[in-house]
């Protein structure tokens, strides 16, 4: 396992926080170098901190260590701060091996779609389904298609994309759109040798269960039949086996990651 990205350029977008964070670390400690972003110049400079904190070589601190972090901002909804990112990556490092389709718009706070604003339904999907995909396209222009050895991509999608969570049908509906993008790039893609697949995880630890109830967080595990929730690093190691030449055979696949959630109809305190 060791090493599997040793020479290799990452990117990770949404790369600052919670389980972007934890994917920024994965690929690192395995050899590579990474670029990330987050949507704005402070949240993209606090992720920086924190993977300089967990003893990452973040750039700027030293450029001789062999492993390093690369952050710049980049709102992937903006084309042209898209542009910027992919220019960087051209200028310092010429390449790219592996894209992290990470970032995404929670969706949150909308209400139910009776009262939801399409505006804002409308920003979910711009972030999570066209940003995605005008990152990708820019990888594969850019550099996946100019390089012999290609590139592979890989998408954060969501258990919800086929099972739905309440008041949250723009998120919902961008996941189930990503699962379905992944499978037609897939196909488009394979034959000139790039691969795209997807991780769709279940609950992840992320800074928000340190606000949630106690009582709510063990009714969440409860509805685990693994009894907990994946931590960043459990999604980041299905990210890199995605990322790696080890998945060198799958493309267009779905890879859930949910403590066993979609496999049971109903959780165990449900009496049927
Ligand atoms: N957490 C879960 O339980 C869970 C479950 C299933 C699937 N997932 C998926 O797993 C991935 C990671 O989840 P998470 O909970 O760790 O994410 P998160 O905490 O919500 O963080 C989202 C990340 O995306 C970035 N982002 C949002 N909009 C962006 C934009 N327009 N341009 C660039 N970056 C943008 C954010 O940057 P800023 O800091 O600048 O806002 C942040 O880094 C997501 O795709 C999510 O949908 C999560």
């Amino acid at each position: 396992m060791d090493g599997r990205f040793e020479g290799k350029v990452v990117l990770v977008t949404g790369g600052n926080r919670n389980t972007g964070l934890a994917i920024v670390e994965r690929f690192v400690r395995e050899g590579a170098k990474v670029y990330m972003c987050g949507s704005s110049e402070e949240s993209t400079a606090k992720g920086a901190a924190e993977l300089a904190a967990r003893g990452l070589d973040v750039a700027g601190a030293s450029e001789m260590r062999p492993y390093q972090v690369v952050s710049q901002a980049c709102d992937i909804s903006d084309a042209a701060q898209v542009d910027a990112l992919m220019e960087t990556i051209a200028r310092e490092s010429g390449r790219l091996d592996v894209l992290v389709n990470n970032a995404a718009n929670q969706g949150l706070g909308h209400g139910g779609p009776l009262e939801m604003d399409p505006e804002r339904f409308w920003d979910v999907l711009k972030t999570n389904v066209v940003g995605g995909f005008r990152v990708t396209q820019a990888a594969c222009n850019r550099f996946f298609m100019k390089q012999e050895s290609r590139g592979v991509v890989v998408f954060l999608s969501s258990n919800t994309a086929m099972r739905a969570i309440r008041k949250r049908t723009a998120y919902c509906a961008s996941k189930g759109a990503i699962n379905s993008m992944v499978r037609s790039l897939a196909l488009d893609l394979a034959p000139l040798g790039i691969r795209v697949n997807c991780c769709a995880p279940g609950y992840i630890y992320t800074e928000r269960w340190d606000v949630l109830d106690p009582a709510k967080a063990a009714r969440r595990r409860l509805n685990c039949p693994l009894r907990k929730e994946a931590s960043g690093a459990d999604i980041a190691g299905v990210v890199a086996f995605l990322a790696s030449d080890d998945s060198a055979n799958m493309t267009g696949e779905i890879v859930t990651c949910d403590a066993g959630c979609s496999c049971q109809h109903m959780p165990e305190d449900v009496d049927v």
